[in-house]
């Protein structure tokens, strides 16, 4: 996607051949700054510290998190124990593990010599492969938005939460990329963007994204979506997820569940895009997906910019008040009307996953 007329990916190879380039989100919508990963652990901590974030670019990360290890040292003792340390930064985006496993299998069986080129050629692969696989989502999830936009005046309104735009991928997003796809086609779209608290990736990103594309959009309190459904606001609500079931429940930030009922309650369709690498087809229930809990200071403390331009944090808690911040929530299939994928939109249901993905039915 471009910012100011230059393309941009999220993660690329840096100049200098030993490290790796990435847009620092936690510095967005007030500063567009890229910033040099050149270590195992500065990939790690850039993970953990969100400065990026959403599933596939997490795994992105991870791939490129072990490239930059091996480079220290290639040994087997590394490898393992880079893919322990990359492991362990978020719990909840099944996208880490799966891009980990991907390279543990291509570079285990390496000798030693070759396996920082592999590990660089490999992350390079996966990325690639996120765009495509982003693309194609947008392409499945076009005639969702067309079908509305046909029966219908005045805009499609589609509700999202949090960010599964461009910037929680390597290019086009998951949720986002059928609404770029409506714009640029010429459809009249406008997007409902939650904030998204406490880190207001909504706000923050969505809105961003949206604004640099010239996407029309509104920002919303998490709590307005309902209101929102019961006057016929939204058409549609389409959001990411970063670890869905195979029978179809669906993790994704905090909030997310809330929508889906209130979806349900006024028939407005809840569809969820992701890629393949976002199933986790070990686990069939949902309530079984590690939630990830992040720190108290998260919902205690915001950051914003002043009048000034300066960006600062404040407190918005009274002092020491206790705050809890689980940052995912599940839910369960029964309320997804359906999911996009890069390989086409199913029921979200064992049986639907199973039919777009044989190779994993059954398993
Ligand atoms: O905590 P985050 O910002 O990493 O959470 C991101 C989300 O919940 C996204 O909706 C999800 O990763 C899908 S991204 C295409």
């Amino acid at each position: 996607m471009k910012i100011n007329g230059t393309h941009y990916r999220t993660i690329w190879p840096g100049a200098d051949g030993a490290s790796v380039e990435i847009i620092d989100q936690t510095l967005l919508p007030h500063r567009f700054e890229t910033t040099l990963l050149r270590t195992l652990e500065d990939a790690a901590r850039a993970i953990v510290t969100m400065r990026v974030r959403g599933a596939p670019l997490i795994g992105a990360t991870a791939a490129y998190g072990l490239w930059l290890a091996l480079r220290d040292d290639a040994s087997d003792a590394a490898l393992e124990k880079a893919a322990e340390v990359l492991m362990a930064t978020r719990p909840t985006a099944v996208n880490l593990r799966w891009a980990i496993d991907d390279m543990m299998g291509h570079l285990r069986p390496a000798a030693h010599d070759a396996r920082v080129a592999l590990a660089f050629e490999r992350a390079g692969q996966i990325c690639d492969e996120d765009v495509e696989i982003c693309r194609s989502i947008g392409q499945h999830g076009l005639p969702l938005i067309e079908a509305v936009a046909a029966r219908k005046t005045g805009p499609v309104n589609i509700l999202t939460h949090c960010n599964a735009g461009w910037v929680a991928t390597v290019d086009w997003g998951t949720a986002l990329a059928p609404i770029y796809m409506a714009h640029d086609k010429g459809i009249d779209v406008h997007v409902w963007v939650d904030e998204t608290r406490p880190r207001n990736q909504g706000a923050a990103l969505t809105a961003f994204e949206l604004g640099a594309h010239g996407v029309p959009h509104t920002i919303i309190v998490d709590n307005a979506g309902g209101h929102l459904m019961q006057r016929g606001q939204v058409d549609l609500c389409i959001t990411g997820t970063d670890r869905t079931t195979a029978a179809g429940d669906v993790a994704n930030k905090i909030g997310t569940y809330l929508k889906a009922l209130a979806a349900h309650d006024n028939s407005v369709p809840f569809y969820v895009a992701l890629p393949g690498t976002t199933i986790d087809w070990t686990m069939t229930d949902g309530m079984a997906i590690p939630i990830e809990e992040r720190s108290a200071d998260e919902v205690t403390r915001m950051s914003g910019r002043t009048a000034s331009g300066e960006v600062i944090d404040v407190d918005i808690a009274a002092p020491g008040s206790p705050a809890a911040n689980p940052a995912f929530d599940v839910t369960p299939a029964r309320l997804v009307t359906g999911l996009i994928t890069e390989r086409g939109v199913c029921e979200a249901s064992a049986e639907g996953l199973a039919g777009l993905y044989p190779e994993h039915a059954g398993k």
